[in-house]
């Protein structure tokens, strides 16, 4: 087989190959990835076989868009908001697969690791494909990962048809690999998005080491005054109005809790806390018991850490988990 390397006027062309069932080479802002339809068992035998990978090493997934993360996997509240802080970018999230994704993927896991790559080439490339794309490292297994075309090629001549080149990868080594699936979210390999970076989403982050590392926020170990439903702080308004569009456009029923006008869209929920600190304390906890009664997800206004809003602060953490957006 010959292998061509074309630039970005190769995406059509491989995208059509990912369609048909065969695997391509392509950059990611990691590594360069080798591609293939991840809902075709076969296309993954192909990754397999190029790669001469052992069967048990589990694919991730690559999505253009964090809207197609449910269709391969069941999303969290967590990691709908790892997605909305760090897609697209180097995480890879582990969560509970669906049935649509082979086992041949997985390796037999009951779990996949979805990533929303960064690359202009890569993201054009699956959203024109059409399917998330499941892709390895492009080198030959054991070998060193390739970070430009042509390290692609020494290890892949002959063995695919196309590589598509976009330069020197900018990152230069493999994502994040953080497992949702379980209690506490674990680090499988450490990457460009480190643990200090996710403990400002998350409350606590095993290390790869197998350290538990808790956000410095206090108090967060424990849950302590949590709606029965999921809750995210919002770092500004505008960023609880973008995670509040993707709650509904998944299918979610949320509502954002804040100060006197801290949203006035008429298609928004809002709950009204009132207009000062002293009111916001008065009113905030009969507010998440209503809301909890409501809505599936709590989007909150994040307050200061200054006077009365520190003490509110102090509770909404505990009640959030962490979790902000
Ligand atoms: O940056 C990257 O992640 C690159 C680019 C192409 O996206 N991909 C990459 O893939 O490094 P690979 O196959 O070389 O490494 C994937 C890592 C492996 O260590 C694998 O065991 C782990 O992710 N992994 C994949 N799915 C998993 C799962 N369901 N549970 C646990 N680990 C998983
Ligand atoms: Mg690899």
């Amino acid at each position: 087989m010959e292998t061509e390397i074309k630039g970005a006027d190769g995406i059509a062309r491989g995208a059509e190959i990912i369609k048909s069932g065969d695997i391509v080479a392509f950059p990611t802002e990691t590594v360069y990835g080798l591609g293939g339809d991840a809902l075709n068992a076969t296309a993954i035998k192909k990754i397999f076989e190029a790669k001469g990978r052992p069967q048990d090493n589990p694919l991730i997934v690559h999505i253009s868009d964090k809207s197609q993360a449910e269709g391969v996997a069941h999303v969290t509240p967590a990691a709908l908001a790892l997605f909305e802080r760090f897609a697209p970018g180097p995480l890879t999230v582990v969560l509970k697969k669906k049935d649509c994704i082979p086992s041949e993927v997985t390796a037999g896991l009951d779990t996949v690791g979805i990533r929303i790559p960064r690359h202009d080439i890569a993201r054009r490339l699956i959203s024109l494909a059409g399917t998330p794309v499941a892709a390895p490292s492009a080198n030959t297994s054991s070998r060193i990962s390739p970070t430009t075309a042509a390290h692609v090629y020494e290890d892949m001549k002959g063995r695919i048809p196309l590589i598509l080149d976009g330069g020197q990868c900018e990152i230069g080594i493999e994502s994040t690999v953080l497992d949702m699936s379980g209690e506490v979210p674990v680090i499988l390999r450490p990457g460009a998005v480190t643990i200090e970076m996710l403990l400002e989403v998350l409350p606590m982050v095993m290390n790869s080491r197998g350290e538990l590392k808790v956000a410095k926020a206090p108090g967060m170990k424990y849950k302590h005054y949590a709606p029965v439903v999921a809750c995210a702080l919002a770092s500004s308004a505008e960023s609880a109005k973008k995670f509040y569009a993707r709650l509904v456009a998944d299918g979610h029923k949320p509502v954002i809790i804040g100060r006197k006008g801290y949203v006035s869209d008429a298609s928004i929920k809002f709950m009204d806390a009132g207009d000062t600190a002293a009111e916001v304390a008065r009113n905030i906890y009969k507010l998440l018991r209503d809301a909890e009664k409501l809505y599936d997800y709590i989007i909150i206004e994040k307050f200061s850490d200054t006077d009365l809003e520190y003490s509110i602060m102090n509770r909404l953490i505990k009640s959030t988990q962490g979790v902000i957006i």
